[in-house]
């Protein structure tokens, strides 16, 4: 009979072994390949000796195809929990080295394991992807993982922060339950996503491409928008997530996290008076108004690289997580088109789900016009934005800095879609259309439309007459900006606001 001391060498021995996952060789590989392995990845991500690993001895029971003789340690995925910035987190890796990373049933059911901890007891979940999706050798079985993950990243969507990270090729099922969370982070040259990949799309389709150009980090942070974040390798990207997790509450009950302020609350930026062209048909940068707003002048941009005609954010305030939304006059004169109407209303509902103010910066000369958006749905789209901003309870912050017109000037969260605060510059023009178009339009054919139109744009387009409605609370300089906001913010921590019960609504997709 083994002795105790025996039994001990014997747990470590067999503890060893499944940290060493797929073998050296292929460690090595995979390290020439640039990627970290799953486990230093899980290392790296968390608090340094803070990660616990769960189920380590799972293992498949799969029989087809001689996988009985295949050994899969750790079930080719490592999970467990531990803390981010001393929060709690949780945590499953992939690890490509065991059967490709492929998804079986009792990989699978680690993954479930993870989820539904974190969804009880309330902390994010960080699910690092590298996998040739369902382990095809275990057919339905497989299938059945998949939906079990997917059903429950829907019941922990609103509840719980789940971020996935793509750190590898990521092909059919794979991609399904990174789509179902809040962020997608992407590694450039290393992750792919695609639901079929090149082979089958040049049998069914006859088109050729790449892998990555296809579903490659660019792609998916420019084109499709399906990724919001993009890194440059393993370790710049669990960088980027340990940052965003600093702005990020545990779960919907947990209020937006506030650090430390170390910068001037009542700090006013002189420049931010000279920053707006005299001519309003000349763009700037809003970055520029970000930087000299936010907290030390920092801010972590989501889908940099999609529809930057909206720029979407998270900041600080007085050290209060905020999320901001931005026109970009730099880009398409700030226009709203279907993409930044997506991107927009899905940074919007994220907030709103986790108690995260929201700080809408206004230059919007309207929705886009153009065949190819109306016939791309710009109705529906566009609503979204009208529905998240209503929907959303969360403190909501205007500031008007420019242009405002029609229904873009809603769809930024006018107050009548709840703004509760909603500040203009003096460069403000708010407005039912661009004035010229308005003028054109009220005085067709009189002999004196030409001075007419001077006097309509300068009645009309400034903040006043929205102002003496009550539409604009507070008429500001510019270089006051950044108190207001704060003054307005702490105004509005107390904000209670009661909807009627529903199910759910039907925003529209
Ligand atoms: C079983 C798999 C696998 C899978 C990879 N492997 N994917 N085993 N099921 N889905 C195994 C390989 O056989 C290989 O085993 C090892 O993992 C490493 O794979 P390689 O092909 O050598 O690696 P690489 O050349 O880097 O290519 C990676 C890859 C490729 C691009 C991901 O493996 C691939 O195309 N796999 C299949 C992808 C796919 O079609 N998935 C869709 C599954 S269906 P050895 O023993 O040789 O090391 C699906 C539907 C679910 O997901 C839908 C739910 C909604």
């Amino acid at each position: 009979m083994a002795t105790v001391q025996e039994k001990i060498e014997d747990l470590k021995a067999r503890q060893e072994k499944i940290k060493l996952g797929g073998g050296q060789k292929r460690i090595d590989k995979h390290h020439a390949g640039g990627k970290l392995t799953a486990r230093e990845r899980v290392e790296l991500l968390l608090d340094e000796n803070t990660f616990v690993e769960l189920d380590q001895f799972v293992t498949h029971r799969c029989v087809n195809f001689d996988m009985a003789s295949v050994d899969a340690p750790g079930e080719g995925v490592v999970t467990g929990y531990g803390t981010i910035n001393g929060k709690l987190v949780y945590v499953y890796a992939q690890d490509f080295t065991v059967v490709g990373g492929s998804l079986g049933e009792m990989h699978a059911a680690k993954i479930v394991k993870v989820q539904k901890l974190a969804l009880k007891m309330g902390a994010p979940i960080i699910g690092m992807n590298d996998s040739g999706g369902a382990r095809i050798q275990e057919a339905v079985d497989a299938l059945g993982g998949y939906g079990k993950i997917f059903y429950n990243n829907t019941l922990a969507s609103g509840v719980i922060p789940q971020i996935s990270v793509i750190m590898g090729p990521c092909a059919g099922g794979a991609v399904y339950s990174p789509a179902l969370t809040d962020f997608i982070y992407m590694v450039k040259k290393t992750s792919q996503m695609f639901i079929t990949g090149p082979q089958v799309i040049k049998s069914v389709t006859g088109e050729e491409v790449t892998a990555e150009t296809l579903g490659g980090a660019m792609t998916h942070n420019t084109t499709s928008g399906v990724a919001h974040f993009v890194a440059e390798n393993d370790n710049d990207c669990i960088e980027q997530i340990r940052y965003l997790m600093s702005f990020l509450p545990s779960n919907n009950l947990d209020g937006s996290p506030v650090m430390a302020c170390t910068d001037d609350i009542n700090r006013m930026d002189e420049s931010l008076n000279t920053l707006l062209p005299d001519n309003p048909n000349q763009p700037y940068n809003m970055k520029d108004i970000i930087t000299s707003i936010a907290d030390n002048g920092e801010f972590y941009e989501v889908q940099p690289y999609f529809a930057q005609n909206i720029i979407t954010a998270f900041a600080r305030f007085d050290g209060q997580s905020v999320g901001i939304i931005a026109n970009q006059p730099s880009v398409m004169a700030g226009c709203l088109d279907v993409d930044a109407s997506d991107k927009s209303a899905r940074f919007i509902r994220f907030c709103d789900a986790f108690n995260i103010p929201l700080l809408n910066l206004v230059d919007v000369p309207g929705f886009l016009p153009g065949v190819s958006q109306e016939y791309g749905g710009i109705i529906r789209h566009g609503a979204k934005m009208l529905y998240a901003y209503s929907e959303a309870t969360v403190p909501k912050i205007t500031v008007i800095t420019r242009k405002a017109y029609g229904g873009s000037y809603l769809a930024m969260c006018s107050q009548d879609l709840g703004a509760d605060q909603v500040m203009a510059w003096p460069t403000s023009e708010i407005a039912v259309m661009g004035p010229a178009g308005a003028a054109n339009i009220i005085f067709r054919g009189d002999p004196d439309v030409g001075a007419k139109t001077e006097k309509y744009i300068a009645d009309f387009a400034t903040p006043y007459k929205a102002a003496e409605r009550g539409f604009v609370d507070q008429v500001i300089e510019p270089k006051e900006t950044r108190p207001r906001i704060i003054t307005a913010l702490s105004m509005l921590a107390s904000k209670r606001e009661q909807r009627p019960q529903k199910k759910h609504g039907n925003i529209p997709l």
